[in-house]
This record gives C-alpha cells, sequence and structure tokens, in this order.
C-alpha cells in the first residue's frame, strides 16, 4: 500500500525498508528535507543502530532468555526491526510514535520484513507509553530512547518502565548546549555546566551520565554506563540500572567537575566547583557536575565486541571502530589532548600523528587515538610533561 508521499526502499543491515525519498537534487538542504518529511529516516543514525543491536545482543547473552523491548519513538520502526532480525530472540517488541504516519510506515515495514507479527505499535506520547509499562509485569528489559534533541524529559519513565538490571539506551544530539555554545540550555537540561574546548564532546558524555545517574538514583536506582561514545554529531550511552543504596552511593561518590584552563591547556578532576587559578595565571574554566568515572564497563564493552564475531555483517563498520578505540580509552584519566592545539600551544609547525604519539610513547608515557576524532589522544602524560616531548619538534628543521 503507498502511504501517500514518494518513497524509495533503502537497505540497512538485514532490513529492507520503505523511507521518504529525498530530493537528491536538493543534497545541500539534506537536514531540512529530513526535518521536514513525512516519516523520520537518517542513514547516518546507522552507526548508532549497529551499537544497538551489539549492545542487546551483549544484554541477552548474558539473560540467556527471551526479553522484552521497546523503542518508544520509532519513526520508520527501523531500529525495532533490525533489533528482531538481527539480535537474540525478543519476546515482546513495542514500537511507539506520536506521529500516525511514523506507525503506518513502521508497520509496513515490518510487514515487509516479515516481523508484523512480532511488534506491537502504539500511537502514543513516548512518556505515556512508558508509564503503561510502568509496573511489575509490564516493564522492559532494554528501553532506546532516541529522540530529537535531548532525552531528558524521558529519564523519569524510561527508568520507571525497565526491569531491575534492565538497559536502557540514550541518545542526545543536542550538541550546542552540551558542548558548551549554549551553556544556560546544558544547565537547565542537564543540570550541569559545559566547557567549551577540545575535549567538549567527552564532558557532554559525562553530562548526560551525571544527569542519568541523579535521575536513576531518585527512583533507586545506580545507573552504570555500559558503552558511551560521540559520532556524526550526537552522543549516546547504554546504562544498566540496578536496585540498592550502597551501588547508588557508589556512583554518586563520582560525580564532580573538571576544572581546564584554556591558557596553558592543564586540566584535573576535582570534587569541588570552587574557582581557582591556574600556575600559568589563567583563571580555570569549571565543568560538571559530571561523571568522572569510566564511560564504558569493560565487561560490557568487551562482550560487544566479541559479538561482531557471531553478527560479521557488522564487522568492518565504524561501530566497530568506535568501539575499539573507546576500548583503548579506558583506564585513562578524564579529558583528551588535541595535536594540533598543543603544536600551537609551542609554538611548532603541524607535527605527524605517528609521531606525535612516537615521540611521546620514547619518552615513556602510554597514548592511545581516542574515538571523539582524529589527532586526538589520551595519556598518562600531564600537559607539562606533553609540552615538553613536543618542544623536542622545535629543534627539528
Ligand atoms: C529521531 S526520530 C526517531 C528515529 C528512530 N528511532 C530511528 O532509529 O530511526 C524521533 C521520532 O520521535 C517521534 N516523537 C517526537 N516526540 C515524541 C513523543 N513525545 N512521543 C512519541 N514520539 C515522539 C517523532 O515523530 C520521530 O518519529
Ligand atoms: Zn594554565
Amino acid at each position: 500500500m503507498s502511504p501517500g508521499y514518494p518513497v524509495e526502499t533503502v537497505k540497512e543491515g538485514k532490513a529492507s525498508l520503505l523511507v521518504p525519498r529525498l530530493d537528491p537534487e536538493a543534497e545541500e538542504h539534506i537536514q531540512q528535507q529530513r526535518s521536514q518529511a513525512p516519516v523520520f529516516y537518517n542513514a547516518v543514525m546507522k552507526t548508532n543502530r549497529d551499537t544497538a543491536i551489539l549492545a542487546l545482543r551483549t544484554y541477552q547473552r548474558k539473560k540467556s532468555r527471551n526479553v522484552q523491548v521497546c523503542e518508544p519513538m520509532t519513526g520508520s520502526g527501523v531500529r525495532g526491526i533490525r533489533l528482531l532480525l538481527e539480535a537474540g530472540e525478543i519476546e515482546d517488541m513495542v514500537l511507539g510514535d506520536l506521529s500516525p504516519s511514523a506507525l503506518a510506515l513502521a508497520g509496513e515495514n515490518a510487514e515487509l520484513n516479515g516481523v508484523r507479527d512480532r511488534i506491537k505499535l502504539r500511537e502514543l506520547d513516548a512518556n505515556l507509553l512508558m508509564s503503561l509499562h510502568s509496573y511489575p509485569f509490564g516493564r522492559f528489559d532494554y528501553i532506546d530512547v532516541d529522540p530529537y534533541g535531548t532525552p531528558t524529559p524521558f529519564y523519569d519513565t524510561a527508568i520507571r518502565a525497565t526491569k531491575n538490571h534492565g538497559m536502557i539506551a540514550l541518545t542526545a544530539t543536542d550538541m550546542p548546549p552540551l558542548c558548551g555554545v549554549n551553556a544556560r540550555a546544558c544547565i537547565r537540561k542537564y543540570g550541569g555546566r559545559p566547557l567549551q574546548g577540545e575535549f567538549c564532546h567527552e564532558v557532554a558524555l559525562r553530562l548526560l551520565g551525571s544527569s542519568f545517574i541523579h535521575q536513576a538514583a531518585i527512583h533507586g536506582y545506580a545507573a552504570t554506563p555500559l558503552f558511551s561514545y560521540y559520532a556524526d554529531h550526537y552522543v549516546r550511552a547504554y546504562f544498566r540500572i540496578d536496585k540498592g543504596a550502597r551501588r547508588i552511593e557508589g556512583q554518586l561518590n563520582q560525580v564532580g567537575f573538571i576544572k581546564y584552563c584554556p591558557g596553558c591547556l592543564h586540566r584535573f578532576p576535582s570534587m569541588e566547583n570552587a574557582p581557582e587559578r591556574c600556575g600559568c595565571g589563567e583563571d580555570v574554566n569549571i565543568g560538571g557536575p559530571l561523571w568522572l568515572g569510566e564511560l564504558s564497563d569493560v565487561e560490557f564493552l568487551d562482550g560487544m565486541i566479541d559479538e561482531i564475531g557471531n553478527a560479521p555483517h557488522l564487522a568492518g563498520t565504524k561501530a566497530e571502530v568506535i568501539m575499539g578505540l573507546a576500548r583503548g580509552e579506558m583506564g585513562f584519566q578524564v579529558s583528551f589532548f588535541d595535536i594540533d592545539k598543543i603544536c600551537k600551544l609551542v609554538g611548532v609547525k603541524s607535527v605527524s600523528t605517528e609521531d606525535a604519539f612516537g615521540a611521546i610513547r620514547e619518552t615513556g608515557f602510554s597514548a592511545v587515538p581516542t574515538h571523539y576524532r582524529s589527532r586526538t589522544l589520551k595519556t598518562d602524560a600531564s600537559i607539562d610533561e606533553l609540552v615538553d616531548v613536543f618542544n623536542r619538534f622545535k629543534n627539528i628543521g
């Protein structure tokens, strides 16, 4: 049945989908076209959905039982349908959306992929849908919150509609507030101050983390980040929620601040937000409160990486690259360095990525690339030590 607007068929993962056809002639207005389309579908977000499949597979491997899943803002249905086709056995899959056109298309896409009888479609506001599942036998194992902009208005109901030890994924696409372009909006939505600067995307993940951990605490749950990353102008985090006051305290004790000197690039975590002057004489900028603990769980992330072996169609994807880099970042201190920023500070012409890593490691420090951006690194060296290392490039013609 035609949905009454131009559509095309696309393939994503193991799914074939009907999605609104955008005008390829007006490529430069693609963002605007997408936001005005009768139903939302963005092929770039495949990476986001690939990680959802690997995360759910990892969760399922641990549970070894059927699971209940909800995607309360489904758009074309692509995510829920792919989860049914590419993750393990799902007993209940509830897909919701406020938009009747989205639900009609999601239904048609489910039919096209032979899973129509395995999904329940709900034309409801996401908060209402999740509230309707906030009772002991109505809760889900996994809720995937993938809204426009910020997920914060959906924290409360997502937590209430998830089982103890269940998993919640959050996507946030409102990068201007989270990266400090609109700090007041970030404080309003996430309850913390962002930090502009080279590692703002990591700060964004940490703000998302602390805001969610606080909301989970209100409901008696400790929220543990299982896998967090930044890509394609969004941040995304998977959390497990577990009941228990002691666990909650353990998480809240890891919420603090990052102090950053834009003059000399010195940065350090702090449990207080008292103003400070840096050793170089400049005042430090303070970001937070934010999550200072690990952004991923070693066992879970290793599990996701392993799952690629069981889902070979996801090998070689951007998701795999991001997961590998995020795994390498674990165990390092908060924040990361940008090679070009250090070069500018030291006053040397651009140093190749290979030479920068080589020089840091030769000096006896560890250094790993990050998933945030090319030419960035995490290291156990301080900025003063990095300046010493980079000063050596001054003497090289
Ligand atoms: C970013 S899109 C979702 C994309 C989808 N999850 C995917 O992976 O392609 C957001 C969707 O949420 C729907 N939406 C927005 N506000 C909503 C609300 N309050 N309740 C339910 N759905 C909502 C929109 O109609 C849209 O389809
Ligand atoms: Zn300084």
